[in-house]
């Protein structure tokens, strides 16, 4: 994935026109089992590309099809005879350059919406496309498993439902389809009277007003399957185990004998992307970077070493930098600002560090950069994605002068989170450190907000540890083989810049606020607040006032992203 070829791997190529969820798309396709390649909307579909592709999707958009921003793909997409999966503007996308019409919607619908789908009665033109219809149909027959459908179990004639479905699909449309193009037939219908799933009678081209790929659309997996599976004939076979193979492959090739560097963050990312290094290339040639800033957890130095021996390191670079790093942030207040000077000192210390080693210049660098990593700095596989926040370990100019060079390599950048716990679990990574929290690359600078001190460093990272520490302890009230911990996707404290009167006590103690953080998420695009037990938080709030002096308050942050981020700063 990413810049790792699938040679002859059988795959869904997926043209993204710049929508947030064209990532989920591939996701939820790789996994049920089939190979997906992500490309821009526009690139050109040469023979080369189209190698190996079994259909292809086209993705969402921002943009409308009838103003000049809206990304126009290859024409080659309605000639290779190919099966098209049109998502949303993709489906606009092909209504408008068949010859159909797409206006503005007077309010754009967003969110749930109900659709009805019903097979049609059709005279048999086409008996090809007359099957592939069915069993795309089977998708939305809630009586059908996707396991039926993947295993391609529902025969053409049992797979077509008798009388209408209805079910909730997850729409986000400024526009509309008002005129079908020629040759397209109206299967589904929103409640609100739009086309929602519309088939042409003859080319294997199928399209959904609607988003399958969101967790929150009914039948969603099952009608991507019924497409992937049913329509374009795919088998199940794409395994993590195959996309360490394929890294392997492309690894080798592209680092040859040179020396690759890793900065590791004590993260899950950089330590299962350290791994992968150790277990794909050769251990002598892996040099490992970890940098104590300052910022960093609670003896996350220790743990760090111990893993990364355990995985089988020869070159493990510890850098005691915590002065430098917490005096070119002294007195810096900005968020945009700490991250920015935090994300430069990190290259020019990675910089100076790799000079002292002695690596050459053919080196290569090496990052645990996410997908989300990239989508939220507006580096998107499709270009017009947006700018939310600036990511240190994609921001940078540095950076960007090394991607220049072809000296990056950022082996996770296709992956989710949950993917990337997979991946560990293979490659024999301690489950402590997989099931890790994510921990922004900034570290504990953007959850100090404003100045950052070393006794702010110090007052948190003891706090933090006992909000942790307990969490792991405690059982979850739905199951008691969990732990709270792993109820949360990540939980944290936050110290702020303020300082409230308390009692101590017959004395007054004017002590800081913190604040208590912990939500669930699927993959840190979108999370709601933990619905924690009360006497848990209660408890955890008493221990920390009595243990940390410093910090006369504790507050639950009861914010939802969006319209808040996860982190604070
Ligand atoms: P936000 O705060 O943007 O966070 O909702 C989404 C996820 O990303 C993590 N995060 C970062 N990770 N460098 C990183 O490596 C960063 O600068 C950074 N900022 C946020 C955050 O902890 C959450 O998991």
């Amino acid at each position: 994935m990413g810049k790792v070829k699938s040679g002859s791997t059988t795959r869904i190529l997926i043209l993204d026109f710049g929508s947030q969820t064209t990532q989920l798309i591939g996701r939820r396709i790789r996994d049920l089992g089939v190979y997906t390649e992500i490309i821009p909307g526009d690139a050109p579909l040469e023979e080369k590309t189209l190698a190996g592709v079994q259909g292809i999707v086209l993705s969402g958009s921002p943009e409308s099809v009838y103003t000049p921003e809206g990304t126009v793909p290859d024409k080659g997409v309605y000639a290779c005879g190919l099966p098209l999966l049109g998502i949303c503007y993709g489906l606009q996308r092909m209504t408008f350059d068949q010859g159909g019409l797409v206006e503005p919607l007077p309010k754009r619908e967003y969110g749930g919406v109900g659709v009805t789908v019903s097979a049609r009665e059709r005279q048999g033109e086409n008996p090809e496309q007359e099957g592939r219809i069915r069993r795309f149909l089977t998708g939305f027959d809630s009586s059908v498993s996707i396991d039926n459908i993947i295993e391609g179990k529902m025969l053409p004639e049992q797979s077509l439902f008798r009388g209408p479905r209805t079910f909730t699909a997850w729409m986000s449309h400024g526009d509309t389809l008002t005129r079908l193009a020629p040759g397209f037939l109206e299967y589904g219908v929103s409640v609100t009277g739009f086309p929602a799933v519309v088939i042409h009678n003859t080319c294997p081209w199928f399209g959904l007003q609607f988003h399958p790929e969101v967790t929150h659309c009914e039948r969603g997996t099952a009608i991507l399957a019924a497409f992937v599976f049913g329509v374009c004939g795919c088998k199940p076979g794409w395994t993590m185990e195959k996309y360490v193979e394929e890294v392997r492959v492309s690894l080798v090739s592209r680092v040859g004998n040179n020396p690759v560097l890793l900065l590791i963050s004590g993260g899950v990312d950089s330590t299962v992307a350290g791994a992968l290094l150790l277990k794909t290339l050769d251990p002598e040639q892996v040099h490992l970077m970890y940098m104590d800033t300052g910022l960093m957890r609670k003896d996350e130095t220790k743990t760090v070493e111990t893993t990364l021996m355990r995985l089988g390191a020869r070159h493990l670079h510890i850098i005691h930098c915590e002065t430098e790093f917490l005096s070119a942030i002294r007195g810096l207040t900005d968020p945009e600002t700490k991250r920015k000077v935090i994300g430069d000192l990190f290259i020019t210390v990675e910089e100076r560090e790799l000079r002292r080693l002695g690596l050459p210049d053919s080196s290569f660098i090496v990052q645990g950069t996410l997908y989300t990593d990239l989508i939220e700095s507006g580096k998107g596989v499709g270009k017009k994605a947006h700018i939310i926040k600036s990511h240190h370990n994609v921001g940078s100019p540095l950076v960007d002068a090394k991607r220049k060079a072809g000296r990056i390599i950022e082996p996770l950048d296709r992956l989710y989170k949950d993917e990337v716990r997979r991946l560990g679990r293979i490659l024999g990574v301690d489950e402590e450190v997989v099931r890790r929290h994510p921990f922004p690359g900034p570290g504990l600078a953007v959850r100090i907000l404003g100045e950052v001190t070393r006794e702010k460093c110090e007052i948190l990272r003891e706090a933090d540890a006992i909000y942790i520490e307990e969490l792991k302890r405690r059982r979850s009230p739905g199951s008691q083989d969990r732990c709270l911990y792993d109820e949360i996707w990540q939980a944290f404290a936050v110290l702020l810049p303020i300082r409230s009167v308390g009692v101590a006590g017959d004395v007054r103690k004017y002590g800081w606020v913190l604040a208590l953080r912990a939500i669930t998420s699927a993959d840190g695009m979108t999370a709601d607040v933990y619905p924690f037990p009360p006497r848990d938080l209660l408890e955890i709030s008493t221990l920390i006032t009595n243990t940390v002096k410093d910090i006369g308050r504790v507050t639950y942050d009861i914010s939802s992203k969006p319209p808040a981020t996860i982190e604070w700063e």
